[in-house]
C-alpha cells in the first residue's frame, strides 16, 4: 500500500496531449476585437510568438515537447501522485482518494508547466521580455521563475487586491528577477484612466491583462503571456493527465470520478483532458470542475462571445463569461476570480462530458483544514476548492457503500495564503453569491454576437 505513486524522470513525457481533434463539435474560432471576423495568425504576432499561435491552432493529438522543457521540468517533475489513506480514513470512506501534488514546483503550483514552455518559445524567437498579469500571485511567480531561467525579463501587473493581501508573493517574483506593478498602475494608459475615475479601484484579472498587452504592444521585444484559458496553455498543461495516467496504471486502478479546481480551466484541464478523451471514446466516469459561488462562470455565467479583459483588447472569445466588466469581491481564492473560461473547458462542459459545481468559501476552508490535519499538506484555497468536492463525494460513496475511485488535482500550496486561513480560523470569512441580478446587468455590456 504505497502513500506516493512515483515516476522515475525517464518516464516524463515527451509530448503533450491536445484534445481539439476529439471534441464532439468544432470550437468557434476567436473574433477580432475590432472587425469581429475570425482573426488570422498574424494578428497576434504583436502579441505571441508564433510557436505558440501555431499550439493555438493545431489539430495534432500530440505536440512533442521540446527537450530544453524537459530538462526544466525534470526539476521537479514527474510530481507525485499521492493515495490520502489519512483523509479516507478520517471520512470513514470506501472511497481510494488520489491526488496529483503539483504543490511540488518550485513556485509551489502547476503554472510553471506552462511558464517554462512560453518563456522557451518566446527565447526561441529573440523576444527580450515578458508582460503578463497575476491574480493570487502564483502565476506571476511562475512566469518570474521560468523568465529567469531562460535570460528573459519578466513584468507582472498584479490584481491590486492580492498585491496587498499577499505581499511575500511579490518578494518571490522579485527573487526570481521580475518587476511588479500593482494594477491597475500608472504604467499603462489603461491603468490611468481607471485610477483617474476611481483611485481605490482594487483591481482585477480583466483589467491586468489589459495593462500587461498594452505593455507588450508598446514595447519592441516584448510579448505577452497568459497564465490560463487559452489553448496552448492547457496544452502544456496535459504533462499533469499524461503523467497520472501513467501513475494509475502503476497501481492498476483507473478514476471512476475526476476532479480539479477552475479559475481560467488550465491545471482542471491539465489533469482531466487525457481521461476525458477516454470519456469521449466510450469509458464512463464523471469529471468535475469546481468554482467558488462568488464568481460562478461555468455554473452561471452565459456561453458567449466576450472580451478576455476590461479594455476590450483580446480578441473575442467564445466560452461561459460574467461579463469582461466583471470586479469580483475579494475573496482569498484569488486565482478563481477570472470572468471567463477556457474555450475548450466550456465547449466540453456544454456538450455535458464535464459538469460544473460552485462552493462558498467557509466550507471549502473546512475542508482545507481536514486536509492538511490528515494528509499534512496546507493546500492553496483554489485547491480547496477541488478538496471539498472530493471529499463530498468520498462521503457519498459512505452512503452508497461504493468503493470509488477518485483523483483529485492539488493544483498548488498555500504557504502565501495564511491571511486568509487566518481570517477563516476568526470566523471573518463571509459566504457570498454573485446574484443573479448582477450576471443580468453584465449582459448589457456583451457584444451583440451569437
Ligand atoms: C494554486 C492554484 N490553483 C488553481 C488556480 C486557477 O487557475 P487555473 O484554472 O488556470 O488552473 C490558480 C490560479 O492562480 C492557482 O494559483
Amino acid at each position: 500500500m504505497e502513500a506516493k505513486i512515483l515516476l522515475s524522470e525517464k518516464d516524463l513525457p515527451e509530448v503533450w496531449f491536445n484534445i481539439q481533434p476529439f471534441l464532439p463539435k468544432p470550437l468557434k474560432p476567436p473574433l477580432h476585437p475590432q472587425t469581429k471576423e475570425p482573426i488570422k495568425p498574424e494578428d497576434l504576432y504583436p502579441i505571441f510568438p508564433k510557436g505558440l499561435i501555431a499550439q493555438e491552432v493545431t489539430q495534432e493529438p500530440y505536440v512533442p515537447i521540446p527537450e530544453p522543457v524537459r530538462e526544466v521540468y525534470k526539476l521537479w517533475r514527474p510530481t507525485p501522485l499521492r493515495r490520502a489513506y489519512r483523509l479516507e480514513k478520517a471520512l470513514k470512506t470506501p472511497a481510494r482518494i488520489y491526488y496529483k501534488d503539483e504543490s511540488v514546483s518550485p513556485p509551489g503550483s502547476h503554472k510553471p508547466n506552462t511558464a517554462v514552455a512560453q518563456a522557451y518559445y518566446n527565447k526561441l524567437e529573440g523576444v527580450e521580455r515578458l508582460a503578463t498579469e497575476t491574480g493570487a500571485g502564483q502565476w506571476g511567480s511562475a512566469l518570474s521563475f521560468a523568465c529567469k531561467l531562460f535570460g528573459l525579463k519578466c513584468t507582472v501587473y498584479m490584481v491590486k487586491v492580492s498585491y496587498e493581501q499577499k505581499p511575500y508573493r511579490k518578494t518571490l517574483m522579485e527573487i526570481w528577477g521580475g518587476e511588479v506593478f500593482p494594477s491597475p498602475s500608472g504604467n499603462t494608459n489603461v491603468g490611468r484612466e481607471i485610477l483617474a475615475k476611481d483611485p481605490d479601484n482594487p483591481g482585477s484579472l480583466g483589467i491586468a491583462i489589459s495593462e500587461a498587452i498594452e505593455d507588450a504592444m508598446q514595447h519592441e521585444n516584448t510579448k505577452y503571456a497568459l497564465g490560463s484559458v487559452l489553448n496552448h496553455v492547457l496544452l502544456h498543461q496535459t504533462v499533469i493527465g499524461l503523467e497520472v495516467k501513467r501513475q494509475m496504471e502503476l497501481v492498476e486502478d483507473y478514476p471512476d470520478i475526476i476532479i480539479g479546481c477552475v479559475g481560467g480551466g488550465s491545471n482542471f484541464a491539465g489533469l482531466a483532458f487525457p481521461f476525458a478523451k477516454d470519456k469521449i471514446e466510450g469509458k464512463e466516469m464523471d469529471i468535475i470542475a469546481v468554482e467558488p459561488t462568488s464568481c460562478p462562470t461555468l455554473t452561471k455565467g452565459l456561453y458567449r462571445y466576450d472580451y478576455g479583459d476590461t479594455a476590450k483588447m483580446t480578441p473575442l472569445i467564445y466560452m461561459h463569461t460574467l461579463g469582461h466588466t466583471f470586479i469580483p469581491p475579494g475573496i482569498h481564492a484569488g486565482g478563481l476570480r477570472y470572468h471567463g473560461d477556457a474555450p475548450l473547458l466550456c465547449a466540453l462542459v456544454d456538450e455535458g462530458v464535464i459538469q460544473a459545481r460552485a462552493y462558498t468559501q467557509n466550507p471549502v476552508f473546512e475542508a482545507a483544514v481536514l486536509f492538511a490535519q490528515t494528509e499534512g499538506i496546507v493546500p492553496a484555497p483554489e485547491t480547496a476548492h477541488a478538496i471539498k468536492a472530493a471529499i463530498d463525494e468520498a462521503l457519498k460513496c459512505k452512503e452508497t457503500g461504493e468503493e470509488k475511485t477518485i483523483v483529485f488535482g492539488f493544483s498548488g500550496h498555500g504557504h502565501f495564503d495564511l491571511a486568509a486561513y487566518e481570517a477563516y480560523l476568526q470566523g471573518q470569512l463571509s459566504d457570498y453569491e454573485y446574484p443573479d441580478e448582477k450576471i443580468k446587468e453584465a449582459l448589457k455590456d456583451l457584444p451583440q454576437l451569437c
